[in-house]
């Protein structure tokens, strides 16, 4: 089947009081919109993001991320149909169909989209909307039904009675429409309600109008559906997604010592009994073997890849790098654009200096096999150690080091006997 998403972007976001489009918001250093795209890119084969409000961010965002997608602006914005609206002219002769999302609604899942459309499919229907059941559902749009509870339509709160106020099943944001059916709907909205916007909801009465097959798919966990305007939404879902991935960890064997400390971001992989200890905040992607001891107050900062049986001790800070097997960096250190090999030792406090603040440029390091690397050492990117070799304490290595050498940079001891007495 052929399907496309549309991701409706372009809002202001006023509630976040931000310089930042809402949707470049970030959970785990990613952005909200980037969650959305993430969960449509296996069931869908192109997507459409509606841009309008810091245009230009987001559209750079999305070209720079997500090939299969692309941005359509609108200006003004005149509301979510209106949104939807703006891609009627690229879907001119598409005949499949449309899933539409928003751009600030991360939490949903590839699996529960799946579900949906199935859902779609089997009752042949024309279209259908997620609900949900929130018990405080102020803010949403409310599913009114019929006596017989089929669907009748969807009203805004600020359009709603208070009767309708009280109804606790609400629109979830996400439709999946037979595109050839609805999409004449958009030339047929008005924006006579309370906030004089074009409506996207009102597609559910203009589907009952017109004798389409229109239903409502109720999402269990409601969690997924939790959208973002404010920065206390913003943590909450963090919150949210965080539980879950920790929940997900502990179910496939990763050991999570404290889970009200430790984050760890969903594109984050971890092997079977590595142990995880408190304080530890891991984000964006990274991949972590088995039986691997990380933290407490461990940092991953994302293109992290550490293989079996490594510790990433205690204040240390991994970035950019890839750790082989049987490799230590215990306490205190930075690693960043760096590739360690197997068994390699990271004294406490070594450094890898891989940031040229003049040429604001990023450089490498690379430590081959089994090297010994002393305490407090500062390695000076771009630099390589050969295998084998070792570094005193305390040395500042400028220079590529041969295999099996012994390198330091150390002022001469002095001692001089008893002369505190003197
Ligand atoms: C919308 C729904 C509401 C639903 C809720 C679910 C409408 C009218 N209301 O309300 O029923 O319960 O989502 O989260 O659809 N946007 C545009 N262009 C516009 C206006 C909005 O692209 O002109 C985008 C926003 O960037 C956002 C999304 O559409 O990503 C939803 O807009 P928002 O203003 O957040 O709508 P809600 O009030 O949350
Ligand atoms: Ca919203």
């Amino acid at each position: 089947m052929d399907i496309k998403a549309v991701i409706l972007a372009a809002g202001k976001g006023t509630r976040m009081k931000s310089d930042t489009p809402k949707v470049l918001h970030k959970i785990f250093e990613k952005p909200l919109l980037g969650y959305v795209l993430d969960n449509v890119k296996n069931i869908t084969n192109e997507a459409f993001v509606i841009v309008g409000h810091h245009a230009e961010e987001v559209t750079e965002f999305v070209n720079k991320n997500y090939e299969s997608a692309k941005t359509v602006l609108q200006s003004p914005q005149l509301g979510t149909g209106h949104a939807v609206s703006m891609v009627c002219p690229s879907l001119e002769n598409f005949e499949g169909q449309v899933i539409i999302l928003c751009g600030d609604t991360p939490l949903i899942t590839e699996k529960t989209l799946k579900d949906f459309i199935d859902y779609h499919n089997s009752c042949s229907s024309d279209l259908t909307v997620m609900s949900t059941i929130f018990e405080n559902p102020t803010n949403y749009g409310r599913i009114i039904r019929e006596t017989d509870n089929s669907l009748k339509c969807i009203v805004e709160e600020k359009d709603a009675t208070p009767e309708q106020k009280a109804v606790k099943e609400v629109n979830a944001g996400i439709y999946c429409l037979n595109w050839s059916k609805i999409k004449c709907a958009f030339s047929q909205l008005t924006s006579n309600n309370a906030q004089g916007e074009y409506y996207l909801t009102d597609i559910i009465s203009w589907g009952k109008k017109n004798n389409l097959n229109v239903n409502a798919y109720i999402l269990g966990n409601s969690d997924e559906i939790y959208g973002i305007n404010s920065r206390q939404n913003l943590a909450t879902a963090t919150k949210i997604m965080n539980d879950r991935k920790l929940a997900d960890l502990m179910d496939n064997g990763v050991t999570i010592v404290d889970p009200s400390s430790t984050w760890i971001s969903e594109d984050t992989e971890i092997g079977a009994d590595t142990i995880i200890y408190p304080a530890t905040y891991i984000e964006g992607k990274n991949k972590i073997g088995q039986k691997c001891k990380i933290g407490p107050c461990a940092h991953l900062r994302g293109n992290v890849e550490i293989a079996d049986n490594c510790k990433i001790g205690n204040f240390v800070e991994v970035k950019k790098a890839k750790i082989d097997r049987n490799t230590n960096a215990g306490h205190l250190s930075y690693i960043g654009d760096a590739q360690l090999g197997a068994h390699v030792n990271i004294g406490a406090g070594t450094i890898t200096a891989n940031y040229d603040p003049i040429s604001k440029t990023k450089s490498k390091t690379i430590l081959k096999d089994n090297v010994k690397v002393g305490s407090n050492t500062v390695l000076v990117a771009p630099v390589e150690i050969g295998e084998g070799a070792n570094i005193g304490a305390g040395s500042v290595i400028t220079k590529n080091i041969g295999e099996w050498a012994l390198a330091l940079t150390r002022a001469p001891l002095r001692i001089i006997e008893k002369w505190v007495k003197h």
